[in-house]
């Protein structure tokens, strides 16, 4: 009897379970699920097409044969080495597996100390997601119709239900850039009730001059993600860093199970090396900027209209709502796609130029 009863009730917390894990990306057809091959063409991660730099590969393959030894040392020496590029000292970093491991020792963090969490949507929401399936609290605030960010509703919001404040800038899926002064401002008003983690997985699209790392500096509520997954092109390396103040740095460090224990050593050699390869950085940027433009281009030609993107990725509303993302699917092509108020929206990575001039051809074909 009794073990009828807890199995029962096993079965409805796994049915609860299985419920809410459906919300980690609502909406979102990413796609990634499929392993990379030549057959394939993937315009949906917002991956850097020409990465890892030549420089990274070199590394990796150096670093191979001491694969049977832990990483922590390399990460040390990482860690160091990002620390001083950034200008900050070694207490206010924090490397993770991605910036998702990151984000999600932040939503850990977030439940444990019952802080709300506001942010506003659409936007990049696997944090906002994870809180959720914690049971903690979100509050969740539409952008506005031309997906900018309301910052006067978003603060307002949160100095009610002080917190956390989470922001990426620019944003995903929209590719849409919130400037940094009022972003700077905002920040500086808000963080006198939240923590407010910015998200900058794409600010080197738009330039280091706009990041807002160096409030980590004087204000103890500035919370900066980052990753080696876009323009240094190792997505699948996963190397991702936090800065943030000391005390901060030294809540999120416990609930790791052990000291850098996630970085594998060819993730860091190749994030060691792409850092001293800033002609890999420059180079995509400049194809990326190249192929975006003409890739906008054609598409206003077939009537369709991109937001202004400021990232690897371009973002529109799908004309007729059509199910693009399983239409391009047939032809072996991946994009993402998401539904916002009833509409099919479309997110494209940029890819290379072969691949943006096949892309063309099916959108052509189908529209
Ligand atoms: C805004 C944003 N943050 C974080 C990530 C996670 O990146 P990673 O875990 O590869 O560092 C992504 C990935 O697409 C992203 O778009």
């Amino acid at each position: 009897m009794n073990a009828t009863i807890s199995r029962r009730k096993w079965m409805g917390q796994m049915t609860t379970l299985i419920a809410s894990s459906a919300l980690i990306a609502p909406g979102l057809v990413y796609g990634s699920g499929l392993p990379a091959s030549p057959d394939l063409i993937k315009l949906s991660g917002n991956e850097n097409p020409y990465g890892p730099s030549p420089k990274a590969l070199e590394a990796i393959r150096k670093t191979l044969s001491t694969g049977n030894r832990y990483p922590f040392g390399e990460a040390e020496l990482l860690h160091n080495q990002l620390a001083k590029q950034m200008n900050i000292n070694s207490d206010q970093l924090l490397l993770g597996s991605g910036s998702s491991q990151l984000l999600q020792l932040l939503a850990h963090w977030i439940v444990l100390q019952k802080y709300p969490v506001t942010y506003a949507s659409p936007t990049f929401d696997i944090l906002p997601n994870q809180v959720k399936q914690l049971d903690g609290l979100v509050n969740e605030i539409k952008m506005s119709e031309d997906f900018q960010y309301d910052l006067d509703q978003i603060g307002e919001r949160a100095r009610k239900n002080p917190g956390i404040i989470y922001l990426v800038n620019p944003n995903n899926p929209t590719g849409i850039k919130t400037s940094s002064k009022a972003l700077r401002s905002f920040c500086e008003r808000a963080s006198a009730h939240s923590h407010i983690i910015v998200d900058e997985a794409y600010i080197e699209y738009i330039g280091m001059q706009e990041s807002l790392a160096d409030m980590i500096r004087s204000n103890e509520r500035i919370i900066i993600v980052r990753t080696f997954s876009k323009i240094y092109g190792l997505a699948g390396l996963r190397i991702g860093y936090l800065m943030a103040h000391p005390d901060t740095i030294n809540k999120l460090k416990p609930l790791r199970i052990w000291n850098n224990d996630s970085l594998s050593i060819a993730g860091i050699a190749a994030a060691r090396a792409s850092l001293e390869d800033q002609n890999f950085v420059r180079e995509s940027l400049e194809k990326n900027e190249m192929i975006r433009s003409s890739t906008i281009q054609s598409l206003r030609e077939l009537d369709i209209q991109p937001y202004e993107s400021n990232t690897n990725f371009i973002f529109f509303k799908i004309p007729g709502n059509k199910d693009l993302a399983s239409l391009l699917k047939k032809h072996n092509m991946l994009v993402g796609q998401k539904k916002i108020d009833g509409e099919n929206y479309a997110r494209i990575t940029i890819g290379t130029k072969e691949e943006m001039n096949t892309f063309i051809n099916y959108i052509t074909n189908i529209f």
